[in-house]
């Protein structure tokens, strides 16, 4: 069969982070009022940081150079190095951050069983402790939920959020929200997103996924934790000098990247729905709720990496999840024809009978 490598451009879905800066932003770059954000001297920043405290309706926000290092410095601006962080054991301050949770935080994991990242709710009432260390317990220094779930990008319902802080706050622990994908969860939700943040002490969400800016997360929360938080970010090595070049993506990402989000979802749904067509086992429509549909491939005899490989054969990439799950992630240059596509190259790979075609 001739590869349609050949002929076809690459589709990438592993992530939306692929996603490049749209022109807007790079004619909003040039254009942008600079000076030293580290001394609190770039006007772009600021403004950024204003236009996201209004959206998440907190005191204040900060400019971070990745969402990784906003969620770090988010635990340690609420808990000073000492205690548990607990929160869905799929997460990704658990799963993919190199476990700076405790390396760079001195942080104490405490991941509970949940589902589609949501935690077990007595699960958490059981594990809280006061903050503060007594003779026998470490306290909980914070809990962190998570949406959209970067795994399968799952929201969490209100009510689960409502449920997590009155617990949390009940026990005097405060509470962060790992929003890397907030803008997403809240057009799923159909509320804004400080609906979502306000079931939070901080929130961050990322300008380098599905908004299309380069670089650049904002962590929201009051004034007294933005100012620990500068700190941490200063400790942090993430004090940026002219950072208004990339604030000017984020504040164009605010302004045009948002409402598109509904189309990759739309976008993700069709291709959940052409993909349970061709095997029922692979996906289950109703579980994509955002812009990621996760493909189960464990009733074959070939394992997520191996479905990468040969997908990656005719030029679609995806990412596996698990052994048996992979990942195929909706964004701007992502469009219907690329869906058709992809489930041609599905439906290939399948009629070849993945049983004989991945033996192991
Ligand atoms: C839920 C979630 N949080 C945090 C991050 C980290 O963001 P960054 O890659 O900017 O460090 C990611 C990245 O994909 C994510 O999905």
């Amino acid at each position: 069969m001739q590869k349609l490598t050949a002929v076809a451009p690459v589709i990438d879905m592993r992530s939306d982070t692929v996603t490049k800066p749209t022109p807007a932003m790079i004619d909003r770059m040039t254009s942008a009022e600079l000076g030293d954000d580290g001394r609190g001297d770039d006007p772009t920043v600021k403004e950024l940081e204003r236009v996201s405290a209004t959206l998440l309706r907190k005191e204040a926000a900060l400019f971070l150079p990745s969402g990784t290092m906003s969620n770090h410095v988010a635990v340690l601006s609420h808990s000073s190095f000492r205690g548990e962080v607990i929160g869905e054991a799929s997460s990704h301050i658990f799963r993919s951050e190199m476990g700076g949770l405790s390396l760079l935080a001195g942080l104490y994991p405490r991941p509970l069983a949940g589902r589609s990242g949501a935690m077990d709710v007595d699960e958490l009432a059981a594990w809280l402790r006061p903050p503060s260390l007594t003779s026998h317990a470490l306290g909980t220094a914070v809990v962190c939920m998570e949406t959209t779930h970067s795994v399968g990008g799952t929201v969490l319902s209100l009510d689960h959020m409502r449920d997590v802080c009155t617990k949390s706050w009940e026990a005097g622990v405060p509470v962060h929200l790992d929003g890397a994908r907030l803008f997403n969860a809240a057009i799923a939700l159909g509320v804004s997103a400080s609906a979502i943040a306000a079931f939070a002490d901080s929130a961050t969400f990322c300008l380098s996924k599905a908004l299309s800016a380069p670089v650049g997360s904002v962590l929201a929360g009051s004034r007294v934790f933005i100012e620990r938080a500068r700190g941490f970010r200063k400790m942090f090595g993430g004090n940026l000098r002219q950072a208004g070049l990339l604030a000017a993506c984020g504040l164009v990402a605010l302004e045009e990247s948002i409402e598109r989000l509904a189309d990759d979802h739309v976008i993700a749904r069709r291709l959940a729905d052409g993909l349970h067509r061709i095997d029922p086992r692979l996906v289950s429509p109703p579980d994509v709720a955002t812009n990621m549909v996760v493909v189960n491939v464990g009733w074959s005899a070939a394992g997520a990496e191996q479905w990468t490989r040969a997908l990656s054969d005719y030029a679609v990439l995806t990412a596996p999840v698990s052994r048996d799950k992979l990942r195929l992630v909706v964004h701007r240059h992502v469009n219907v024809s690329s869906i058709e596509r992809v489930l041609i190259v599905f439906a290939e790979i399948y009629l070849k009978r993945p049983a004989t075609l991945f033996a192991r």
